[in-house]
């Protein structure tokens, strides 16, 4: 067994507040945590921010890396600090790079998801304004960027109940954000995330969280990041929701099935919304969800479950260790 084991954190830090430019970063408090959290179990550890400083920081050698990287562009940026130590030969905690890639496009996933017989809203890629919009999709639909996450792109207004809403918006989002945009049939019921924790050959499914609207900005009620950002005022969380038995036998089958089919490792968490007619629909899967202790979603749904955040954090590096065959109690 090591003496002491070496543990590299990877993120990307935000910088400048106020936009959604930096959305899916984290802030100072948010890697601060992490780093006495792991410092508490023994361990040491080395902060590696994931910009190009990598390169030299990185000489300090992990045993193992503790991966919240968003990355800095592209399709694959999740992608890039797990490659970037493949190549290192150095593990690191969560999913790996293929996973990370599939996953932030969400049109893919949905591809991907639809192909085992999960539903998900009836959806088409635009990557142009001229495009039309096909003829079994029925208004009203949700505009988003195809590979953003954290809701970036997804504004109050993102939501389109006929052509003359559709084109203007989707001429803004594809002008803005540079990449195709996805358009989804929109549901109108409960909406719901789940996190799901590996745990060896287990999977372990946390208790659903809804998000319950207190707040309504306009005709629908939609996760937007402006929602994400004043949650207090205008979000409940349910956790655990009012579900019957099979309805939560439901949401924890597919979540699982989902998380075996893209190989998600050690942890993710997934968006799930009902249409109206209360059937459950796919949204998107995060393989590399929010870790903010007292903020994101999986840490308060472990919570509820009585994992603290601690626990949490040591189960994923825990996991982490034994996949990587790495004798180091902690
Ligand atoms: N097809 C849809 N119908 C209804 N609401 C949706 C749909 N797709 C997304 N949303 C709303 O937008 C939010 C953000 O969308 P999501 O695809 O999860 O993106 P992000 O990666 O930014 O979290 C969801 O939590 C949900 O409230
Ligand atoms: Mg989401």
């Amino acid at each position: 067994m090591k003496d002491q084991l070496k543990v590299g954190i990877t993120y990307n830090l935000k910088r400048k507040m106020g936009s959604d430019l930096e959305a899916e970063y984290d802030d100072e408090k948010t890697i601060t945590i992490l780093a006495e959290t792991i410092k508490n179990f023994g361990c040491d550890v080395i902060l590696l921010e994931a910009n190009e400083t990598i390169i030299d920081t990185i000489k300090n050698k992990p045993d193992i890396v503790f991966n919240i990287a968003e990355g800095i562009q592209g399709r694959g940026r999740e992608a890039e600090i797990p490659g970037f130590l493949n190549i290192l030969q150095i593990p690191y905690t969560g999913s790996d790079e293929t996973s990370l890639c599939l996953s932030l496009d969400k049109h893919l996933t949905k591809v991907i998801v639809q192909s085992v017989g999960i539903r998900t809203p009836k959806h088409q890629l635009f990557h142009k304004v001229d495009e039309k919009l096909v003829e079994d999709i029925r208004f009203p639909v949700i505009l988003k960027p195809n590979q953003e996450g954290s809701s970036k792109g997804i504004f109050d207004a993102c939501t389109a109940d006929n052509d003359a809403d559709l084109y203007p918006l989707l001429q803004r989002l594809l002008s803005q954000y540079q990449q195709p945009v996805l358009v989804e049939e929109f549901l109108t019921g409960r909406e719901f995330t789940i996190g799901l924790l590996q745990e060896g050959d287990h999977i372990i499914v946390l208790p659903p969280m809804e998000i319950v609207y207190k707040k309504h900005f306009g005709k629908y009620d939609v996760y937007s990041y402006e929602v994400k950002k004043n949650y207090k005022e205008c979000v409940e969380y349910h956790c655990p929701p009012q579900l019957t038995q099979a309805e939560r036998d439901e949401m924890e089958k597919a979540a699982k099935e989902i998380f075996v089919l893209f190989d998600c490792k050690d942890m993710a968490r997934i968006d799930f919304r009902c249409d109206a007619e209360g059937k459950l629909n796919f949204i998107e899967l995060n393989p590399l969800p929010g870790l903010s202790k007292g903020y994101s979603d999986l840490p308060y749904a472990a919570e509820r479950m009585g994992i603290s955040f601690e626990a949490l954090i040591r189960r994923i590096l825990r996991n982490a260790l034994l996949r990587n065959h790495i004798d180091y109690h902690i």
